[in-house]
């Protein structure tokens, strides 16, 4: 199949230049596997700049789970994590989906585990892995996203960060989440990695396959657009689409709607 140069799947002698590029870092980090040890970002016990709805809505959330993010993390990580709870929670309410708690849980593509306490805070798991290939990314402040993410899961019981391919990661789990994962090759080496781990229906097909049966995936991609594709490449596992969430009131203002879709084995 001929892909056309404005297609999201075209890749451009540019583009596989830019890959090189980043190929040369992902590789030096991967060989060098530098950490600085646990990261902690600082609490300042408070959130910043919010309008009265994003208040009102964080105020909801922190009382429906007893949480209040901002008491262990900055302003910023504090609010992604309302921002997560926030997509759960209305996915959760639209789809009438019931969490039973208490189960094995692996989020793939973790980046630096940010939003690690909004899973832990909805699925409440009684174990919860994050897997991600460019864990030991260098920061500008000479740590690396290991370290941080060490730092954002130290509060969380049975909770770990795995620097992994998950195309040959096997863990299976009750509950798996994808957020945000990459289906076209252009956010990608926008997130600088090299196209050799654009790989989309082999990471979709080991997430089917660690599914148990009975067990969840989580996909959350960025816009319908995104949404389609990704949907389509999901089926191909033979995963069943059990039903879609489309986010159109964020927490935090966003270009597209975030989608949520839930799929299980038939
Ligand atoms: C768009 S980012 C989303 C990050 C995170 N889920 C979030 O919501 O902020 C996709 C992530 O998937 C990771 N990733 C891509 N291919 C992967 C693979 N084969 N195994 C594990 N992680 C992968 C990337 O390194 C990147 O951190």
């Amino acid at each position: 199949m001929r892909i056309r140069p404005s297609s999201p799947h075209h890749v451009s002698f540019t583009d596989r230049l830019r890959s090189g590029y980043h190929r040369v870092w992902y590789e030096a980090s991967q060989a060098l596997r530098w950490s600085r040890g646990t990261f902690r970002e600082r609490s300042t016990g408070t959130l910043r700049k919010l309008s009265p709805s994003q208040l009102q809505r964080v105020d909801e959330l922190a009382d429906t789970y007893q949480q209040r993010f901002e008491e262990t993390f900055p302003p910023e990580t504090a609010f992604l994590n309302y921002g997560y709870l926030d997509l759960l929670d209305r996915a959760k309410h639209d789809l009438q989906w019931s969490i039973p708690g208490g189960q094995q849980m692996c989020d793939l593509g973790s980046a630096n585990f940010a939003y690690a306490a909004a899973l832990y805070t909805f699925f409440q798991p009684c174990q919860l892995t994050g897997v991600e290939v460019d864990g030991h990314r260098l920061y500008c402040n000479g740590r690396s996203r290991f370290d941080y993410a060490r730092g954002h899961i130290q509060d969380l019981p049975h909770t770990d960060y795995v620097v992994a391919d998950y195309r040959t990661h096997h863990q299976t789990a009750q509950i798996i989440s994808a957020w945000f994962p990459f289906v076209t090759p252009k956010p990608l080496l926008a997130w600088r990695l090299p196209l050799s781990l654009f790989d989309p229906s082999t990471l979709l097909s080991r997430a089917a396959n660690n599914l148990v049966f009975g067990g969840t995936f989580v996909m959350i991609n960025h816009s319908l657009e995104e949404a389609k594709v990704a949907h389509h490449l999901v089926e191909a596992t033979g995963l069943v689409c059990q039903g879609q969430f489309i986010h159109t009131r964020p927490l935090r203002p966003r270009s597209q709607p975030a989608v949520l879709t839930l799929w299980q084995h038939s």
